[in-house]
């Protein structure tokens, strides 16, 4: 009998990966399906993510639903971050739950599905070459792990606690990953890691160093592959060679991540970013010199405890200057096991909301500035999603989301296109034959 699996991923592309690593164990070695309503699955999986503090909990509330509607015997687990950071106590609040599996023992999981009560969490655990099953959800791009864990210690983040030391993944192992997706029709891979520009420092056994640029010229040696995108870079590791080979290499999609958090250097030192306002400008300006129609995203956190109207007005500036085309903004969120969860000059939580409010509408006018700049422009678009309104849609190169009228010939290829309509955050267009 066929068993059925529901999985539910919340955070980051990581996250996304790992489900994909568990359902591709799963169905391999146990037989499961996927299916999309958890009411007739016979394993309910969370892929949990625990940067701030709301999703977790909402999670407790969310198990409840899922406890209760159920099918009979059918069992549940909760996985990746907050499994690592909240352990056995999960179990303790939600005695129902079956099993606990941190995000660094995601390969365990078809052993820990037949261990009742079983809590596995081992941070210092490598499953840097752990040969996982193959698994896909998109048939035209595949996420492909650089690297596990991360070595900062940004004050604010919890990362470092619950997926542990940075480990590389062997350049040898990530080549092959990449040609396989390629054989099986892929032409885009998106390469993961909490750091990826800092790959290469540690192996765990004795591999060949290499370093991030190195491993970008090798991936983009696999014939075949078109577009190699990547996160999430560090900007202080951002140096000149690296840049130069985003730049030069045609395979390698022109958009970066850089996550700013603060545009305070006071700021960014009680981070713990280990760079100023003036490197990260720097940085941006060399980007946009090198790449003209690079597109730049970032992160960035307002309300850190100590922020002062100043420090907050460089993060604006920061924006003025940069113009970044896509920015994820965050309250600060104090987490357990972090060094600022002890710092007291906290922000008001009605300060730290009107300071958001102020960056998500800076950001929204700036789009609307900058959104002229695509009229008429030739872009091209990897198709990837048919729309029930006759359009398809995908993303230009530098990251644009672009939708022409079409239909399902187009799904997997990559067209020029025509930018004739604009919005905020797509753009409609016209194929060039
Ligand atoms: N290296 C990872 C970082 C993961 S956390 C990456 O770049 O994807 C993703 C983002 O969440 C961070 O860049 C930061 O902006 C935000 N974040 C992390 N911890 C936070 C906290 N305690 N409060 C608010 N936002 C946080
Ligand atoms: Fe977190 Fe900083 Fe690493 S944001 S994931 S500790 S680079």
């Amino acid at each position: 009998m066929v068993k059925k699996l529901f999985i539910e991923t919340l955070g980051c592309a990581m996250n996304v990966r790992d489900s994909e690593h568990m359902i591709a164990e799963l169905s391999e070695k146990e037989a499961y399906e996927l299916t999309t309503n958890s009411d007739e699955a016979d394993l309910i999986i969370i892929n949990t993510c625990s940067v701030r503090e709301k999703p977790v909990h909402k999670l407790f509330s969310e198990l409840g639903v899922f406890n209760k509607g159920k099918k009979e015997g059918a069992k549940i687990g909760v996985a990746g971050c907050t499994a690592s950071h909240l352990g056995k106590d999960i179990i303790k609040r939600a005695p129902y739950v079956n099993f606990v599996l941190g995000a660094r023992n995601v390969s365990k999981i078809a052993t820990i599905i037949h261990q009742d009560k079983a809590v596995e969490t081992e941070i210092d655990y490598d499953e840097s070459q752990f040969a996982f099953k193959d698994f896909r959800t998109s048939p035209y791009k595949s996420y492909i792990n650089i690297s596990i864990g991360c070595d900062k210690q940004c004050s604010f983040c919890i990362v470092p606690h619950t997926r542990g030391d940075e480990i590389s993944i062997p350049a040898d192992l990530i080549v092959a990953e990449v040609r396989k997706s390629v054989e099986r029709g892929a032409v885009e891979v998106f390469l993961l890691g909490q750091n990826v520009n800092n790959y290469g420092r540690r192996f765990s056994n004795s591999d060949e160093k290499v370093n991030f640029t190195e491993l970008l010229r090798r991936v983009s040696e696999v014939d075949g592959l078109k577009r190699i995108r990547f996160t999430s870079p560090h900007p202080l590791h951002m140096d000149d060679e690296f840049l130069e080979e985003f730049a030069k290499n045609p395979k390698i999609c022109k958009t970066m991540h850089m996550p700013l958090q603060s545009g305070s250097t006071t700021l960014l030192k009680a981070m713990k970013r280990g760079y100023t306002k003036e490197w990260f400008l720097n940085r941006a300006q060399k980007l946009r010199e090198l790449v003209p129609d690079v597109s730049i995203s970032t992160d960035i956190i307002v309300g850190f405890p100590g922020e002062s109207e100043e420090d907050y007005q460089d993060t604006l500036d920061v924006m003025r200057q940069v113009e970044f085309e896509q920015v994820f903004s965050f309250k600060y969120s104090p987490r357990p096991m972090t060094e600022a969860e002890n710092f007291t000059n906290v922000v008001a939580p009605e300060v730290a909301s009107a300071r958001l409010s102020v960056v998500q509408d800076l950001h929204n006018a700036t789009l609307d500035e900058i959104k002229h700049r695509n009229q008429g422009k030739l872009v091209e678009v990897y198709f990837e999603e048919l729309r029930a309104d006759g359009f398809v849609a995908g993303r230009s190169d530098n990251n644009l989301l672009v939708k022409v009228k079409g239909s399902e010939e187009l799904l997997g290829t990559i067209q020029k296109v025509r930018i004739t309509k604009l919005s905020r955050l797509s753009f409609e267009g016209e194929l060039i034959e």
